[in-house]
């Protein structure tokens, strides 16, 4: 029935001159496949009337089997369509709409015969594409050695990106130029068109397969460069097997690539079944300190886990209403260069100075939680071999999320293979994608949640996976501290349109002395205090640290207490207003709550904002507490100058937020009780 139907569609499409299209439920987003003269298919992605992706490549070929580049008639092309909700269990938001044409084309070619399935979903906010290799004669046991997947980007496109492939994995500034001056770059990537429109290329759903980076091939054309293998193979696949999706996000402004929830719903959903334990929160930790090298990961005077200190944070968690301390240094292996040190690491000898039974145990009498902390240093093996026993230890002592990390240079993940070989893979490989899917389910089974710092890009997988609670993969705070150059100006701004499109960043906002060498040093924060405020709401993570020292809390406890009131977890969230790499104005309602939080974050430029209230609910008062720059601020000369205010506002009214230069700005919007004078 299905091989008539097909027959059918073929006569049609022939018909046609071999031309398929799919548009988005809105009709704005149109991607047509067409077939060249050689057979192999080439596929075009408007926005209304704007070329977006023009005569653009497809295909995939392999060592030992025929490739599905070209030679191909259409055999049938099936078209669905799909709307549905459907429910995060944490998240920017509740509920989620997943609304979507697709079109299903089977590509048939003769002699060797093989079939090739390219699958694409026009959803109003973008497109996901992807191959699909059913099981067929001669595809078992495959090596990919190209995806030919290209995106012909108008050229004169602007383009914010981060080298791909480099050596330190993600954690780089951004890059703005035209789209030809791209050279090798990860995804997200972010383009801007000359008529305005925003397009993010990304994936969706990486499973079991390697990441792919953009390559220029010149004048705009940029084509998938699948991550390799050690010894060179780009996937080892079986057919039947899919692809991740292709995903290009479509825009008419720069908030609409953050107002989006197209990679969630090219994702699978929840595999986990019931994951309420999976909580979201706010944590602080003995982390800074040994950024700033006031204290030291490995053991000595300095050592900065120590089971004293690791209580005086509990302390203060418990004091200030936090959930977790993160205590990194705990464990044995740390003493010398950590960074090199990855075969040595023990995931369950706690170092003599830290009774971590102890530890965690006072953190549940004090109703918080100790978090666990596994950095591996890049040597995988020697990680996954302690992988049971090291959960297994956390799970006794009532741990439920774990920050684990990857320090090695791109490429340079040690990997043991069963003849006892070292092996150096890439973070973003088939191996790698697999390995921190492996530490997901081990953790699942016990209960916890992971953070990753140094891990894969993030591709929507938490929609499958609930308890990847958040990760870094990105320049993040650290890189504010003592042994690095600090962040640029621009950088925040710059990561809300892009890192920030894949996923949940653990960042580590919130830090309070900005300038810790001195007010003379180049080292330092390079954003004012409210700027840092305004980062709980501005990046979104479900686990968000307050990263400074506690001390430095408590000597400005009236900023102190946005921290201590902003939540982690939302209802709702909106983008409002902004512009890549300057500046954006987000705000959020809590979840089951009635508060909504706002946060405003500006480049070096001091910009005034106004913002409509609109998205208070309608009839009521709030009570807005609004942490803004003070007249003078300036992140260099006056970062500390904040203005305090409270004052009631409603829906109809419009806010006008001054951010000074390298500023920002938090509020609070307090829903009052009707009838409160
Ligand atoms: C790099 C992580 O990003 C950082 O947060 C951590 O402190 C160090 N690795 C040590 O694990
Ligand atoms: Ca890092």
């Amino acid at each position: 029935m299905a091989m008539r139907r097909g027959w059918f569609i073929l006569l049609l499409v022939a018909a046609m001159g071999h031309a398929e299209s799919v548009s988005s439920p809105d009709g704005r987003i149109t991607v047509a496949v067409t077939l060249n003269d050689a057979g192999a298919p080439r596929y075009s992605v408007t926005f209304g009337e704007i070329a977006v992706v023009s005569d653009s490549a497809l295909g995939l070929s392999f060592a030992d089997a025929p490739d599905l580049v070209s030679g191909f008639e259409i055999a049938s092309a099936e078209t669905r369509s799909a709307d549905s909700t459907w429910e995060q269990p944490w998240g920017e938001r509740r509920t989620v709409r997943d609304h979507y044409n697709e079109l299903a084309l089977t590509l048939a070619a003769a002699s060797p015969e093989r079939e090739l399935v390219i699958r694409i979903r026009a959803h109003d906010d973008g497109v996901g594409l992807r191959y699909e290799v059913p099981e067929q004669p001669a595809y078992e046991a495959l090596v990919v050695t190209d995806e030919l997947t290209e995106f012909r980007m108008p050229s004169d496109a602007r383009a914010w990106w981060i080298p791909g492939r480099g050596w330190n994995r993600y954690e780089f500034h951004y890059t703005e130029s035209v789209v030809t001056d791209l050279t090798l770059a990860h995804t997200p990537a972010t383009f801007r068109l000359a008529d305005g429109v925003h397009v993010s290329l990304h994936e969706a759903a990486l499973v079991d397969y390697p990441a792919y980076v953009l390559e220029q091939r010149g004048f705009g054309a940029l084509k998938t460069n699948l991550t390799p293998w050690s010894n060179g193979d780009l996937a080892r696949v079986n057919a039947p097997f899919a692809t991740p999706w292709r995903t290009i996000h479509l825009a008419a402004d720069a908030t609409g690539l953050i107002n989006s929830d197209l990679l969630l719903n090219l994702n699978a959903p929840n595999a986990l079944g019931d994951v309420s334990w999976v909580r979201p929160g706010k944590y602080v930790g003995i982390w800074w300190e040994m950024h700033l090298d006031i204290a030291t990961w490995g053991s000595g005077d300095r050592h900065g886990a120590t089971t004293e200190n690791a209580k005086r944070y509990i302390d203060f968690a418990a004091n200030h209403g936090f959930d977790g301390v993160l205590v990194e240094g705990w464990n044995t292996g740390w003493d010398g260069d950590w960074t090199a040190n990855g075969s040595v690491f023990s995931f369950t000898e706690a170092s003599e100075d830290f009774d971590i039974e102890a530890v965690a145990g006072y953190a549940l009498e004090r109703g918080v939680r100790l978090i666990g902390h596994h950095e591996t240093s890049g040597h995988v093996s020697n990680y996954e071999s302690q992988l049971d026993d090291a959960l297994d230890l956390y799970e006794r002592l009532g741990v439920t999320q774990i920050k684990t990390g990857y320090v090695a240079n791109g490429g340079d993940l040690q990997v043991e293979d069963d003849s006892g070989e070292l092996r150096r893979e890439w973070h973003d490989g088939q191996f790698a994608v697999g390995h921190f899917i492996r530490v997901l389910e081990a953790a699942a089974k016990r209960g916890i949640s992971i953070n990753t710092h140094e891990p894969v890009k993030d591709t929507g997988l938490r929609r499958t996976y609930p308890n990847w609670i958040t990760r870094e993969g990105a320049r993040g705070q650290e890189y504010n501290a003592a042994w690095a150059e600090p962040n640029a100006l621009n950088h925040n701004a710059t990561l809300v349109y892009t890192r920030f499109l894949s996923g949940p960043m653990d960042f580590t906002p919130g830090i309070f002395d900005l300038m810790h060498q001195g007010s003379d040093a180049t080292r330092r924060v390079q954003s004012t205090l409210a700027h840092q405020l305004a980062l709980y709401v501005v990046f979104y993570s479900p686990v968000q640290m307050a990263a400074d020292l506690p001390q430095n809390y408590l000597a400005r406890p009236e900023a102190f207490q946005f921290i201590k009131d902003v939540p982690a977890d939302w209802e709702e969230s909106i983008a409002i207003a902004g512009s890549v790499g300057e500046y954006l104005v987000q705000t959020r309602r809590e979840r089951a709550g009635d508060d909504w939080f706002l946060g405003g974050i500006t480049d070096g430029t001091a910009r005034e904002v106004r913002v409509s209230l609109g998205f208070l609910s309608p009839d009521t008062r709030y009570e807005a507490q609004l942490y803004a720059d003070g007249a003078d601020a300036h992140w260099q000369s006056a970062p500390y100058e904040m203005a305090l205010s409270t004052r009631e506002v409603t829906a109809g009214e419009t806010l006008s937020l001054r951010m000074a230069p390298g500023g920002g700005v938090a509020v609070r919007f307090r829903r009052l009780p009707a009838g409160d004078e």
